[in-house]
């Protein structure tokens, strides 16, 4: 059972991601353009996305709230949003943190959804979860999820360098942390 919330937007419905979206997941990952900046930088194997969708699946059992998000717009599916527990040391307390993350279909990029369901996690977050701190990382040369992350209110923290198997073209500018505190999503204009 999740004990993730059914969230909405203005254009979104977010709900709990579920054995039965894999197809979408599948679509979403075998984009080349869509995974240009994850992973090994290539679209990835029906096989690969089974495992992801195991392990996206089993992230909502780790904290209460937390977990992975299907986007609908209507009754199409856009992408997935995601709130997860912080992974790694250098990010943090797992009490009271959470990543914040987002994939689209290339179709529906550059229409202001992936910050809209982002704006709505921030506000779940705080508000339903009471964390103090949301951060996001990507790829320093990732521009598109780096302005989604400040069109949300997230402030660049750092650049770090990170250790991957297969470092990807634009690896080598290294990763960049984004974060918001409750105090300072509280102070945002609305
Ligand atoms: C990152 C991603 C989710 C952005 O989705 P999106 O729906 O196009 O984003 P939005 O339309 O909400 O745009 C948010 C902001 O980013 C800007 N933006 C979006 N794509 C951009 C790009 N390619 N270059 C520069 N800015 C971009 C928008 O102009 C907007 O800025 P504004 O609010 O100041 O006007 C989408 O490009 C994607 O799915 N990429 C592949 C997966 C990925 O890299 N995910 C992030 C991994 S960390």
């Amino acid at each position: 059972m999740t004990s993730q919330a059914t969230l909405r937007t203005r254009r979104l419905s977010l709900v709990p991601l579920a054995e039965e979206h894999l197809e979408y997941e599948v679509e979403l990952d075998s984009d080349p353009q869509v995974m240009r900046y994850l992973g090994n930088g290539t679209a990835r194997t029906r096989a690969e996305v089974e495992r992801y969708h195991r392990a996206r699946l089993a992230a909502a059992e780790q904290v209460p709230g937390l977990g992975f998000w299907a986007g609908f717009a209507g009754e199409r599916f856009v992408g997935w949003w995601i709130l997860e527990p912080p992974q790694r040391a250098d990010q943090g307390p797992v009490e009271g943190q959470a990543e914040l993350g987002y994939r689209l279909l290339r179709r529906y990029w550059r229409q202001g959804l992936a910050s809209e369901g982002a704006r709505e996690l921030l506000r779940h977050g705080f508000e339903d979860l009471h964390l103090h701190r949301i951060f996001a990382e990507t790829m320093a040369v990732n521009e598109a999820s780096r302005a989604t992350m400040a069109s949300a209110g997230l402030r660049y923290v750092r650049t770090f360098t990170a250790d991957w198997d297969e470092p990807i073209p634009g690896a080598e500018h290294g990763e960049v942390e984004y974060a918001i505190t409750r105090e300072e999503w509280l102070a945002l204009p609305r």
